[in-house]
């Protein structure tokens, strides 16, 4: 079977090889993967400032999708052929994060799904939506759950609410989805015309270039009245400020991304003025996990998918994730 590991940081440090199947020993799942998608997170990890003490070599890629092949002694809810997803944190099954359910990260610190077989314990997965194919659920684990956390678990956008979307990638447009389906007035703001037409193709009522506009936070506030009730925030650093001009008074910051920076100067007196929660989120647990499969489902929401890369894809997809170019979840189809 194939193996690609990480042997040093860097997209040279990628190396395909050949690795023997394992039987799944008692509570390991056997799982043929199909299909993965990238996230902002893998291309972190490739380039060594997600964590730099991560064990090497190690497989990348914390989303993929495949079918059960086999299940260990003692394992129950998952059978041979049922069709699964990773999960990112394979150690946050419910409730609150702690630090001990962060603590594994699937193709950071535990091997990840770029391999033909991945063996982990059965609660490192769970069954994907009925209503997808494998390389549409590969988007799931990381980007869509992040959003669902942002928009549904800790936002609680309901009906009219008015929701603000950074950008166009992974994230962003699951949010856009997920505000959708919830019945929220979306608000996106992107670095180009062409991706904020694609972005207006899947229902966004208000599109703003924040080239074009690089103090935004005001103009979306005249848009939206007296300001959205919950922001997605993807940049961080260099875009919070804009952010909290935005957020109606009492509103909500989810913050996500790190995509313009680790730390800045915050306007913190406008926090407090302005009533603002500033919520971090990191991902979200499985069960939260089973709550957006059963809503994907029902309204048959299809991932937002960028382009499709071979098995061997994953240097040329980091490289268009670092170039920006995408719209949606870049994947790998591991039947290319
Ligand atoms: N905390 C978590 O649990 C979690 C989970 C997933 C992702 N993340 C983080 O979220 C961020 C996005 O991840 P992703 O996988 O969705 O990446 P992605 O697919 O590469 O999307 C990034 C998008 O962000 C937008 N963007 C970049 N700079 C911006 C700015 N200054 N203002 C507004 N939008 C900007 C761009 O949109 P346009 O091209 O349209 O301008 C770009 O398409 C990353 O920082 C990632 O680490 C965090």
């Amino acid at each position: 079977m194939r193996k690609t590991t990480l042997n040093h940081f860097g997209l040279d440090g990628l190396q395909r090889s050949v690795a023997t199947e394992r039987a799944p020993g008692p509570g390991e799942v056997a799982v043929r993967m199909c299909a993965a998608s990238v996230n902002y997170h893998d291309l972190a990890t490739v380039l060594g400032f997600a964590n730099p003490k991560m064990p090497l070599p190690q497989v990348p890629l914390s989303d993929g999708a495949g079918e059960v092949m086999a299940v260990g002694e003692g394992v129950t809810g998952l059978a041979p052929g049922d069709r699964v997803c990773t999960l990112f944190f394979p150690g946050w099954q419910s409730g609150k994060p702690t630090l001990a359910a962060l603590k594994r990260v699937t193709g950071e610190t535990v091997p990840g799904a770029l391999q033909d077989q991945l063996l982990a314990p059965a609660s490192s997965f769970i069954p994907m939506p009925a209503s997808l194919g494998f390389i549409e659920a590969a988007t799931l684990p990381c980007a869509a759950l992040t959003a669902w956390r942002a928009v549904v678990v800790e936002g609680q956008v309901k009906a009219g609410d008015r929701v603000l979307i950074q950008g166009t990638g992974g994230v962003s447009l699951f949010a856009l989805q997920f505000a959708r389906l919830l019945g929220a007035e979306t608000f996106v703001i992107s670095s180009s015309d062409e991706k904020l037409a694609r972005a207006r193709e899947l229902g966004a009522d208000h599109l703003l270039n924040y080239r074009a506009e690089p103090r935004w936070g005001r103009a979306i506030r005249k848009l939206s009245g007296d300001g959205v009730d919950l922001v997605v925030e993807v940049g961080g650093a260099g875009t919070l400020n804009e952010s909290l001009d935005a957020v109606r008074i009492g509103g909500h910051v989810s913050m996500i991304g790190v995509l313009t920076g680790m730390a800045s100067q915050v306007s913190t007196a406008k926090i407090m003025a302005m009533n603002v929660t500033v919520r971090g989120i990191t991902v979200g647990n499985r069960e939260q996990f089973g709550e957006m499969n059963r809503a994907i489902d029902l309204h048959r929401l299809q991932p937002v998918i960028g382009d499709v890369f071979g098995f061997d894809g994953l240097p040329a997809a980091l490289r268009t994730m670092q170039g920006a170019s995408h719209v949606g979840k870049l994947c790998l189809d591991f039947s290319l």
